[in-house]
């Protein structure tokens, strides 16, 4: 079925590359398919990039940045299937598709490169096909990586940055997206510089990256504070996030950048990406979701109900598995064994759950999320019995449990076969 359409005051705003109608609306620009594909052993074929884009655009993402067309002719071919069939209106599903799995809006589709003439005009050649494409184009800013990597001068980097976007833009290309990568380790004042140098040449978007993961939560919501306060011209721009997880903070400096004023979010499934990953989708939006007073109103197009979905897809197309404890998505994020966490949901399921398994398309093998094990108390295995048909009185429920508990402690989970072989040891009968 078609999600039902947001509540009012959350509805998408008509896309426009430089500008947000609803000041409280979050693009979520997605790039599992570019940076989640640069994690190690993550490469997908171009089929399979299809397949994902085309559930990104059931998520709802705004922008999906499908590849790095100048690394490989296979990369430039997928990234221009996704243009042609993702990123547009028309396009039907694949044969047997039905009408509910057609997909619902028209993402952007964006296409990684460097600031030279061959990667962009690779990365046009990839996006053009779609009804609004989208050049992201990047050149490094910080002095370690201007002098050892570049081997160039900072004017050097602001003149070829300035030529490049306007090549982009020559192209025909008017959503034209700017990187000054390791920006989170970059002079202030040179950012602020090449910034406005770049909105001049018809830059659209400004990706702030902490490339390397460097920034604290609080440090990194300054940076763009700053960069909206200082940048010449900015007002015409949208500021946005890219955040890797080197230390853990992707997820936070994010959200610390969306408070500080920035209207789109770089995010991947599962939080995907070079080395440890970038901010995941599913923890950014689901906190946006769920914390939505403290951060300013803010909210973003995803329907949640397909996250679950989509990173069981992203999980099997790059072959790299979540953790059981990885936040929203993980095996355990809704599992519930020890005693007093069992009892408090058996109560009320918000006692320990802060977001319902149903907002992110969630079902569960039982509907509190119990996992029998050592921890688990008596509530808990006694309202297992009870929906498994099994109806005890309460001494004969005393022995059954201190049974359970010797079963318990030898094993990592007590399935629904233990508990009846358990009970066809003795007289219990259902
Ligand atoms: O991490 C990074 O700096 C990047 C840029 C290309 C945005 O991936």
């Amino acid at each position: 079925q078609q999600p039902p359409p947001p509540p009012r005051g959350q509805r998408r705003p008509e896309y426009v590359p430089n500008r947000i109608d609803d000041p409280n609306y979050v693009r979520i620009f997605d790039t599992t398919l570019r940076d989640g594909e640069q994690s190690p052993g993550a490469t997908m074929t171009s089929a399979q990039k299809l397949v994902v884009a085309r559930q990104l655009a059931r998520l709802g993402v705004d922008i999906i940045e499908a590849g790095f067309p100048a690394s490989s002719p296979d990369d430039l071919d997928a990234v221009r299937s996704i243009a042609i069939e993702v990123g547009n209106p028309a396009a039907p599903g694949p044969a047997g598709e039905d009408a509910a799995d057609a997909v619902p809006h028209v993402p952007v589709i964006c296409g990684l490169s460097r600031c030279n003439r061959k990667d962009i005009d690779a990365a046009w050649e990839a996006v053009r096909h779609a009804r609004r494409p989208r050049i992201h184009t990047f050149i490094a800013t910080s002095d370690i990586h201007m002098q050892h990597k570049l081997r160039k001068t900072p004017e050097q980097v602001v003149a070829i940055a300035r030529e490049m976007v306007a090549y982009a833009r020559s192209l025909g290309c008017t959503d034209v997206e700017f990187s000054p990568e390791d920006a989170g380790r970059s002079n202030r004042e040179f950012l602020y510089h090449i910034l406005g140098e770049v909105i001049k040449s018809g830059a659209t978007t400004l990706n702030i990256p902490d490339t390397v993961g460097y920034n604290l939560p609080y440090e990194f919501g300054k940076l763009i504070a700053d960069i909206k306060a200082n940048t010449p011209g900015i007002e015409n721009a949208i500021i946005s996030t890219h955040c890797q997880n080197d230390l853990g903070l992707a997820t936070a400096n994010t959200l610390a950048g969306a408070r500080a004023g920035a209207r789109q979010l770089e995010v991947t499934i599962n939080g995907i990406g070079e080395r440890a990953g970038n901010a995941s989708l599913e923890e950014v939006v689901m906190a946006i979701k769920c914390r939505r007073e403290l951060l300013n109103g803010l909210y973003t197009g995803i329907d949640s109900r397909h996250i679950t979905l989509t990173s069981k897809m992203v999980q099997e197309h790059s072959g790299l598995i979540v953790q059981p404890h990885k936040a929203i998505v993980g095996a355990n994020a809704f599992a519930h064994e020890s005693g007093i966490h069992q009892d408090g949901m058996l109560k009320n399921k918000g006692t320990y759950e802060i977001i319902s398994p149903d907002d992110i398309g969630l079902t569960r093998a039982n509907e509190f999320g119990i996992v029998l094990g050592k921890l688990s108390g008596r509530h808990a295995v006694r309202s297992k019995l009870v929906e498994l048909g099994y109806e005890i009185g309460d001494k004969e429920f005393e022995d059954f449990f201190k049974r359970y508990k010797e079963v318990a402690e030898k094993k990592k989970r007590v399935t629904d076969e233990d508990l009846e072989a358990l009970l066809s040891d003795e007289i219990f009968q259902p």
